[in-house]
C-alpha cells in the first residue's frame, strides 16, 4: 500500500513539472538537435539557427519551429540555408531526419541545394512516415525529374511547390489526390509530360508557372 502511494505522488509529481513547462516531446527536441547538427555539417553557419540548444527545454520557442498550442507537438519546420551561398555541397535527403515529426503538417526545404534523396531515405520514405503534411516546399533546389515519382505518396498533400529546380517535363506527378495548389514557377520545360499527367490530381486548382518557359515560349500566371 505504501508502495502504491510512492507511486502515485510520483506520478502527480512528474505530471506538475510536465505541465509547468509546457515542453516540447524530448523525441522532437532531439531530433531537431540532428536536424541542425546536418546542416551545420553541411556548412550552414550555427549563427543561422539561433536559440537551437539542448539547454532550452522548450523548443517550441525555437526560431523556424511552430508548435501546436494544445499539445506541444511540432507541426511547422522552416529550413532553409543555401539562399546566402552558405551551404558547401550538394544535399541527399534523409528522411530519417524528419520521421520524429509525426504531427507535421508544414515543411519548408527551400534553397537547400537539395539534388535528391538518399537511398531508401529520400521522399518516400518521407510520405509514409509524415501522414499529416498538408504544404510542402521543395522550391530552388537543384531536384531534377527522377525525384517527382517518389513524391507519390504524399496523400494528404495540399499544396507543393517545385517551383526552381532543374525539371524538364519528363516525368509526371501522380497520387497527389488532395493537392490544390502546385507552385512550377521558373522552370524550363522541354517535355509535357509532367504538365500533362496534372489533368490527373483530382482535386487541383490553382496551379502557378510564374517565369517558367515552354520550348521558349513564356507561361502567364495560370490558373
Ligand atoms: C540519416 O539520419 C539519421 C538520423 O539522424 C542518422 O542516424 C543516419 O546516420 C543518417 N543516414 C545517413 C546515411 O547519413
Ligand atoms: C538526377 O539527379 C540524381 C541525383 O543527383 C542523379 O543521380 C541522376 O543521374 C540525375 N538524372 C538526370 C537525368 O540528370
Amino acid at each position: 500500500m505504501r508502495q502504491l502511494l510512492w507511486v502515485w505522488m510520483l506520478l502527480m509529481a512528474f505530471a506538475f513539472v510536465n505541465d509547468r513547462c509546457h515542453c516540447c516531446l524530448q523525441e522532437e527536441r532531439s531530433g531537431l538537435l540532428e536536424i541542425k547538427a546536418w546542416f551545420i555539417h553541411a556548412g550552414a553557419g550555427s549563427y543561422m539557427l539561433p536559440g537551437w540548444d539542448k539547454e532550452d527545454l522548450n523548443c517550441c520557442n525555437w526560431v523556424w519551429v511552430s508548435c501546436d498550442s494544445t499539445t506541444n507537438r511540432v507541426i511547422e519546420l522552416h529550413l532553409s540555408f543555401g539562399n546566402s551561398g552558405a551551404l558547401e555541397k550538394d544535399l541527399y535527403l534523409n528522411a530519417s531526419l524528419f520521421l520524429p515529426f509525426k504531427e507535421l503538417e508544414s515543411l519548408d526545404l527551400r534553397w537547400n541545394q537539395l539534388v535528391g534523396g538518399l537511398k531508401n531515405q529520400g521522399f518516400q520514405a518521407l510520405a509514409s512516415g509524415l501522414r499529416k503534411l498538408k504544404i510542402l516546399h521543395l522550391s530552388y533546389n537543384k531536384f531534377n525529374d527522377s525525384i517527382l515519382s517518389s513524391l507519390s505518396g504524399f496523400s494528404t498533400l495540399e499544396s507543393l511547390d517545385l517551383s526552381g529546380n532543374s525539371f524538364t517535363g519528363t516525368v509526371g506527378l501522380t497520387g497527389l489526390r488532395k493537392l490544390a495548389v502546385l507552385y512550377l514557377d521558373s522552370i524550363d520545360f522541354k517535355e509535357n509530360i509532367l504538365l500533362e499527367s496534372l489533368g490527373g490530381l483530382p482535386s487541383l486548382k490553382t496551379l502557378y508557372a510564374i517565369e517558367s518557359k515552354f520550348e521558349g515560349k513564356h507561361f502567364g500566371k495560370g490558373q
